[in-house]
């Protein structure tokens, strides 16, 4: 199919700056995944998008965490840059640039910004009343105030917006105040600030509402906040604060509100510097980029208000659309850490291949603001019946025919199911781009469920080789279609299944090719996901380091494999009886039958956990446990060396 020439959009695309004060949590992996895909697709799918991040670095709260700590705000910075970045990287997120607001580039900017709007009239000074904590001698940020919101009393909610109404206000008309620094009282002390007089820029805040990409209830909240009694935004915050200082101003800082979306630019300035394009143009009003930024519901007031009047105080470009996303709950509760719930997205990550969570995602996002539930069981059961059972099943019941012809493909193909996914080609560029990803997902399976009873009904088992290669020839071309569809979702494991068809780069042009040649042998991609346990957050802190105590109280002992056996009605288990020497004999059910024969295993040395409590299972009881390692590709006994003996120690 030819490109049409106009095709190529330009698109950049943020997802909101993660604070960096604290490591990531899956709601954070939510957006990111979201944003992700929708960048994955926009390239695979012929377009330019370029996807740029930076952890928000200023703010009282870092200040805090770096004097608990007992080190510099730079160097707690440092720290979490590296950790968040690794994190982004174990799911797979493809910034082309993921930088910090702490930088050279981002003090230009927020400058050059301010600088502007002041020679355009937009900034003022007041003498405010702040709350002031007496105990620990600073101005209190809006989030160190809690007390109950000035519009719906709800109680207990932070000093600058509602989590219950949604509604944005001045800390200090917050009803009885609390510091939550030293739960003392604040008094009020007055203050010289710096304000942004937002109340100008409604008109051209009101025709941004029109103009740009946003979600009906987003827009609508929009448009009553802005006929609300919009208020001047204040831009100052007092020392002590970890931030940039305020030009011609002493001792006066930008809030960090100021400086975190300018961090967008800031990202895209660092990383455009060395791509040879010019950030001013990018980001001036007749620009040929489209901007997009992905963010949560809870700063929509930021992102819909603050940041366009902003932009647009210095003649930047605004942004084409603002995509909201709705909160994560996990097993339907709000995400706490006291609960269980508040989980890390890298204890996450070493519990379960993050790829599925990426697919679990996708399975339940869609364009709506509604927020989304991270269940454990559906999970698990949608993994094992989508990916592994629907998706890579066609790949695993077709390759062993095709490997008795030596690998080599069939161009004698039934044309006509192909087409059935093809013609989905326009369907699926449809929901991707509209962000309809579990609409995506369910056509995605459909199309693999169809491919699967295609293959029932033709019965290459029943056939001879020619036929039976035709047939499955059909079906890895389908699978090939399917992996494509899944690209932007799953790309690690995509990419792998083009790697076993002996393809290079996946792309949406390559939907309507043929394969032809020959595949690599089929090796497992995905193992079926056991139940999750989700360890507390306490016990995964804790889970790396155990002091030399705890470790000597794992007797761990040499031992040898006198019989192995299946066991009656478990398909992944052998019953291993064992010499341990001294110890006398054990019985140990090892689930390791899907990489070992019994009749192999017979004299094998291996290692036994020896004071394991003995477990009572279905079988029978299972006295210890021997030690293996695993990968996708299998299981492996660990064995000592030659000349062991049974019941020796191992330490
Ligand atoms: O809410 C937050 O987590 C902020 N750190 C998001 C900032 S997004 C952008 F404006 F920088
Ligand atoms: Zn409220």
């Amino acid at each position: 199919m030819d490109k049409p020439t106009n095709k190529l959009r330009k698109i950049l695309v943020t997802q909101a700056l993660p604070y960096a004060n604290a490591p990531l949590h899956l709601g954070h992996i939510l957006e990111a995944v979201q944003t992700d895909i929708w960048t994955r697709f926009q390239n695979l799918n012929g377009n330019e998008c370029l996807f740029f991040c930076a952890d928000d670095t200023h703010g009282t709260p870092v200040m805090l965490k770096a004097k608990e700590m007992n080190i510099t705000p730079e160097e707690l910075i440092n720290d979490v840059y590296k950790d968040h970045k690794e994190t982004y990287d174990l799911y797979g997120i493809n910034f082309t640039n993921f930088y910090s607001t702490h930088s050279d580039e981002n003090k230009k900017f927020s400058e050059e910004i301010y600088i502007e709007a002041k020679k355009n009239n937009l900034i003022t000074k007041e003498i405010v009343k702040q709350l002031f904590d007496e105990k620990e001698q600073m101005f209190l940020s809006d989030r160190f105030v809690k007390g109950s919101c000035p519009k719906c009393d709800a109680p207990d909610q932070h000093g600058d917006n509602c989590s219950v109404c949604g509604a944005s206000y001045d800390v200090l008309e917050i009803k009885d105040p609390i510091s939550i620094l030293s739960n003392s009282k604040p008094i009020k002390k007055d203050s010289e600030h710096i304000f942004f007089d937002l109340p100008k820029k409604i008109d051209t805040l009101r025709e941004f509402l029109n103009k740009s990409n946003l979600q009906t209830p987003i827009k609508n909240k929009l448009k009553e906040w802005l006929s609300d009694d919009l208020k001047k935004w204040d831009i100052s915050r007092d020392e002590p604060y970890f931030g940039f200082k305020i030009p011609d101003e002493i001792n006066k800082y930008f809030y960090v509100w100021v400086d975190a979306p300018i961090g967008y630019i800031a990202s895209m300035d660092n990383w455009f510097k060395n791509n040879n394009i010019d950030t001013e143009e990018v980001w001036s009003p007749n620009s040929n980029y489209e901007i997009f930024h992905f963010i949560g519901k809870d700063i929509a007031y930021f992102h819909g208000l603050f940041w366009p009047a902003l932009l647009s105080s210095a003649n930047f470009k605004l942004p084409n659309g603002i995509f909201v996303h709705g909160f994560l709950t996990v097993n339907g509760e709000k995400m706490s850490k006291s609960k269980g719930t508040g989980i890390l997205a890298k204890n996450f990550a070493s519990i379960c291949d993050p790829e599925t969570l990426r697919y679990y995602f996708a399975s339940k996002l869609n364009d709506k603001v509604e927020d989304i539930d991270l269940n454990f069981e559906d999970y698990v059961q949608k993994i094992n019946s989508d990916l592994v059972g629907k998706y890579l099943n066609i790949a695993s019941r077709t390759s062993s025919f095709l490997k008795k012809n030596e690998n080599k493909l069939s161009k004698n193909i039934d044309k006509d199911l192909i087409k059935t996914l093809t013609d989905e080609k326009v369907n699926v560029i449809d929901l991707y781009e509209n962000r309809k990803y579990s609409q995506l997902v369910r056509l995605i399976m459909e199309l693999a469920d169809n491919v699967n009873k295609y293959i029932n009904n033709e019965t290459p088992w029943k056939k001879d080789l020619d036929e039976s290669v035709d047939i499955c020839s059909t079906a890895l071309n389908a699978f090939k279609i399917i992996s494509i569809y899944l690209n932007p979702i799953i790309p690690s494991l995509s990419n792998k299944a083009y790697e076993f068809l002996n393809l290079k780069t996946c792309s949406f042009d390559d939907i309507e090719n043929i394969l032809n040649g020959h595949i690599n042998n089929y090796k497992p991609l995905l193992n079926r996901l056991e139940p999750l346990i989700i360890p507390e957050e306490e016990d995964m802190d804790n889970q790396n380091i155990i002091d030399i105590n705890q470790f000597s109280s794992i007797d761990l002992r040499v031992a040898k494999i006198i019989k192995a056996e299946d066991v009656d009605g478990a398909d992944k288990l052998i019953q291993l009886t064992l010499d341990v020497g001294e110890y006398g004999t054990r019985t140990v059910f090892a689930g390791i039958k899907s990489s070992y024969k019994p009749e192999d295993l017979d004299n094998r040395m291996v290692v036994l956990v020896n004071n394991l409590a003995p477990r009572q299972m279905k079988f029978g009881l299972s006295e210890g446990m021997v030690l293996a390692s695993s990968n996708d590709d299998g299981i492996y006994l660990v064995s000592p060396d030659d000349g062991a003996e049974p019941g020796m120690k191992v330490r």
